[in-house]
């Protein structure tokens, strides 16, 4: 079986990944290796950021290297936070409070934004592949819901009536840009370990 590093420190995201390979991969994460010299996230593109730390990574760590970057683009304001969604603010609660008050005085129809996530897989010499996943919503007034994280609670998914936070993990990562961008690489993640397609 072939062996993939998912370059995260976040157990959400490994969980999510190995449901979605389902045995048909060994996947490891950084908390599994010795310590590797961190990458900075200093790149202006989601692509750009998920690129240079899956490069970095598999040359690191001499193994097929997966690597996610992801954020919040709001349409009212000229898509940010995006790359910047997690340095937004100091926790989540903070994030959002900032988010709600740059957006005090836009109205409903206004408040389009889609959440964004590019993942990158490279091998430690050769070609890197890049795949995109996207979920249109809207940004509402007020947090509602208790799962997910992030800006989940206040980023009602289009199409519905139900906030990111208001859906299960099973839900979320039906409809989810990380959901999407896992299951459109999930073909190039089979053919490293040689398995056939399912
Ligand atoms: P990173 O890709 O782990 O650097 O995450 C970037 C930031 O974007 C996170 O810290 C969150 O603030 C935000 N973000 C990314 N994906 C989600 C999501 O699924 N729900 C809510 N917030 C998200």
């Amino acid at each position: 079986m072939g062996k993939l590093l998912f370059a995260t420190t976040n157990p959400g995201k490994l969980r999510e990944l190995r449901e979605l390979m389902g045995g048909d991969l060994e996947v490891v994460s950084l908390a599994d290796l010795p310590p590797l010299p961190e990458v900075d996230e200093d790149q202006p593109t989601f692509e750009g950021n998920a690129e240079k730390k899956a490069r970095a990574y598999a040359a690191a760590s001499e193994l097929p290297t997966l690597a996610d970057d992801s954020g919040l683009c709001v349409e009212a304001l000229g898509g940010r936070p995006g790359v910047q969604s997690a340095r937004y603010g100091d926790s989540d609660a903070d994030r959002i409070r900032r988010l709600l008050k740059a957006l005090e005085d836009v109205p409903v129809e206004g408040r389009r934004a889609e959440f964004r996530c590019v993942l990158c897989l490279a091998k430690p010499i050769g070609e890197a592949v890049l795949e995109l996943g996207r979920c249109e919503g809207r940004i509402l007034f007020a947090p509602r819901g208790a799962n997910g994280f992030g800006y989940d609670p206040v980023f009602e998914v289009a199409g519905g009536s139900r906030t990111m936070a208001e859906l299960s993990s099973v839900e979320k990562s039906a409809v989810s840009h990380r959901g999407i961008a896992f299951r459109k690489m999930r073909p190039h993640l089979l053919a490293l370990g040689g398995a056939g397609h399912r």
